[in-house]
């Protein structure tokens, strides 16, 4: 199932060159199983055919006030009866400036002003018009009036000039827009976190690492913000773009991972290890390459410091969350890392199905006991162990 599942949604498309990319979010809403009503004006329909979005959402574009389809001739009030918010992107300088005055002039105008649902503009303009006063003042206007704003980014421009006024990419909308119809257990609560491998240098060009993607951290640094949290995550070497709205610090080896915890620890409510932290490192690390003989090479290793026991011995430690990636036993390995180093939290998972793939399958156990999730997407995976850990913290 798709993570808008059950999801409804209004695309409005207003006359911008970027109206290209709201092809691509309107697929990426519709794979991940919303419903998407798409609303066009005539401008957009001048850059992007209603025949491309039907084709994408699977239903006919709306693109008139006065068509006969809406019961009553009321399609202003029938769209949106039963959608969880209404996207206008991309939305003109001028499309802003007549919902910022309250007109009516075409459907989606008078759509905006019908409204009872969210309204969220993505802008997309030249930026001499993104800076003009009266644009200035349009936008507080109409963020005065509770609609949400989407970017823009700034970046090179269709006109060809270089400044502020490019619409967020597909992608980008679309996670604002997940994270919008997330509820938010987690709003106000600031979690600190690690994902990824260590590398432990042997000289400027090896290491000891392992085969940690990162995957399940960043899912769950992802799912974090879906639900409101602060998320500060401290990152070993991955190839994944850092989640929206996460505050990413990266890190190499064990020692630069357990410096950047103990730099944020003060501030965290919550610290989650999914970390797969190498548990020794090589004791000296050679300046230059180490070259070959043929005689057999002894590499002498001292072990890391444990940064989740660490931070559990604080004080006043946060709420900690560890991992237990193992291959066997994951039961009595999980449960005895739970006590060991006195966690509230332990993930177990087994290295054959959660190690570097996309699914997981993971046992949460806690003092309440064990609790078995499903084989599953990370993300998917990752949305169910904060459901769990936000639970955990509201009964505290
Ligand atoms: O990155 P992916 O490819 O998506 O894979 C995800 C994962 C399998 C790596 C992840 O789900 C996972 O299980 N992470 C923990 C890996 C592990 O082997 O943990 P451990 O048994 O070595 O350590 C137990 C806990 O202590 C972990 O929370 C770990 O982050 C923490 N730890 C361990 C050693 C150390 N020196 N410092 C630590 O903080």
């Amino acid at each position: 199932m798709g993570e808008l599942q059950g999801r409804k949604f209004i695309l409005g498309i207003t006359g911008g060159v970027a109206a290209y990319k709201s092809a691509e979010l309107l697929r990426l809403l519709v794979k991940a199983g919303a419903e998407v009503q798409v609303v066009l004006t005539e401008a957009g329909a001048r850059f992007v055919t209603a025949v491309t979005y039907q084709a994408l959402s699977g239903r006919p574009v709306w693109t008139d006030l006065w068509d006969p389809r809406a019961d009553n001739n009321m399609a202003h009030i029938e769209l949106g009866r039963e959608a969880d918010a209404i996207l206008v992107a991309p939305a003109t300088a001028d499309f802003i400036a007549r919902v910022a005055n309250g007109l009516a002039n075409d459907l989606l105008t008078t759509l905006c002003l019908a409204r009872e649902l969210p309204l969220l503009l993505a802008p997309a303009m030249n930026r001499q018009m993104w800076e003009n006063p009266a644009t200035r003042r349009n936008i507080d206007s109409v963020v005065a009036d509770g609609v949400g704003i989407l970017g823009p980014a700034a970046g090179d421009q269709a006109c060809g000039e270089v400044g502020m006024g490019r619409m967020l990419e597909a992608e980008e909308l679309y996670e604002a827009l997940v994270t919008f119809v997330q509820p938010k257990p987690l709003a106000g609560r600031r979690v600190l976190m690690t994902a990824g491998p260590t590398f432990e240098a042997i000289d400027p060009v090896r290491g000891v690492t392992n085969l940690s993607s990162g995957k399940m951290g960043y899912a769950l640094a992802r799912a974090l913000i879906h639900a409101g949290a602060t998320v500060d995550l401290v990152s070993g070497p991955v190839a994944l773009p850092v989640p929206a709205g996460v505050a990413c610090i990266a890190v190499r080896s064990a020692l630069e991972m357990r410096a950047a915890v103990m730099d944020h620890v003060d501030r965290a409510e919550v610290f989650i290890a999914v970390a797969a932290v190498a548990d020794y490192r090589p004791r000296e690390s050679q300046t230059h390459k180490l070259k070959k003989s043929g005689d057999a090479l002894q590499l002498e290793l001292v072990p890391n410091p444990d940064i989740l026991a660490e931070v559990a011995a604080r004080p006043q430690p946060p709420f900690c969350v560890g991992f237990a990636a193992e291959s066997r036993d994951l039961d009595r390995y999980a449960l005895h890392k739970l006590e060991a180093k006195r966690l509230q939290m332990v993930v177990g998972n087994l290295v054959q199905i959660g190690l570097g793939g996309d699914d997981n399958e993971v046992v949460i156990y806690d003092r309440a006991g064990r609790h078995p999730l499903a084989r599953d997407d990370k993300h998917r995976v990752a949305a169910a162990i904060v459901a769990h850990l936000a639970a955990a913290l509201a009964a505290r």
